[in-house]
């Protein structure tokens, strides 16, 4: 079983990117797992001087919660151009660890028009040594109220195009 973790930037109730990863999740092929990381909005505010002994629990539990993960994606808004406090936070805990290193990452979009946080992700990500799969999935869901996501979201292509879309994550997960 390949058990891939998924992480939102936002925090939003009804945000189409936690609604994305969770369709992906119910889409998933049988031999793979998603499950949804829910501690974003509980970790502190990154300080190196908090590592080691001092590791808060909650960026303790996603450093551990990453380095089980086979592999982990992440769909992510862009904010003034750029990715978010709270996913960038994440993201800081997770720099001078192994977690990172070598751990196969994928990017998925809910957003057509989010170039700016794209690009920078990747470099962020590829900086800290995550292993970049470089396909990436977009279902367009900006300014999508949650019974017009519902419908995307259960649109037999777009089911198609999520499984496939974890289908090839997984086998590049198992070329590494
Ligand atoms: C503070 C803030 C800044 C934003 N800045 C941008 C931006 O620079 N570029 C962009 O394409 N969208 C921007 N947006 C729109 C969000 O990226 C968009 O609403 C996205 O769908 C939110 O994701 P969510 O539904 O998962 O919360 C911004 C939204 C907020 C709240």
């Amino acid at each position: 079983m390949i058990e891939i973790v998924a992480i939102s930037g936002s925090l939003r109730a009804a945000s189409t990117n936690s609604a994305l990863l969770a369709a992906l999740a119910a889409n998933a092929p049988a031999d793979c797992r998603v499950q949804l990381y829910d501690g974003l909005g509980r970790l502190p505010i990154f300080n190196s001087d908090d590592e080691g002994e001092r590791t808060p629990p909650e960026a303790a539990r996603l450093i551990e919660t990453i380095t089980r993960a086979d592999g982990v994606i992440v769909s992510c808004p862009e904010y003034a151009h750029g990715v978010p406090g709270g996913m960038k936070n994440a993201l800081d805990w997770l720099v001078s660890r192994d977690a990172a290193v070598g751990k196969p990452a994928m990017l998925v979009h809910a957003s057509p028009r989010s170039l700016y946080a794209r690009a920078a992700l990747s470099e962020i990500m590829r900086t800290m040594s995550f292993a970049m799969y470089e396909e990436t999935l977009e279902i367009a869901l900006l300014g999508k109220k949650p019974a017009e996501m519902e419908a995307i979201l259960t649109d037999p292509a777009n089911r198609r195009a999520m499984r496939g879309a974890i289908e090839a994550f997984s086998g590049f997960i198992r070329s590494q």
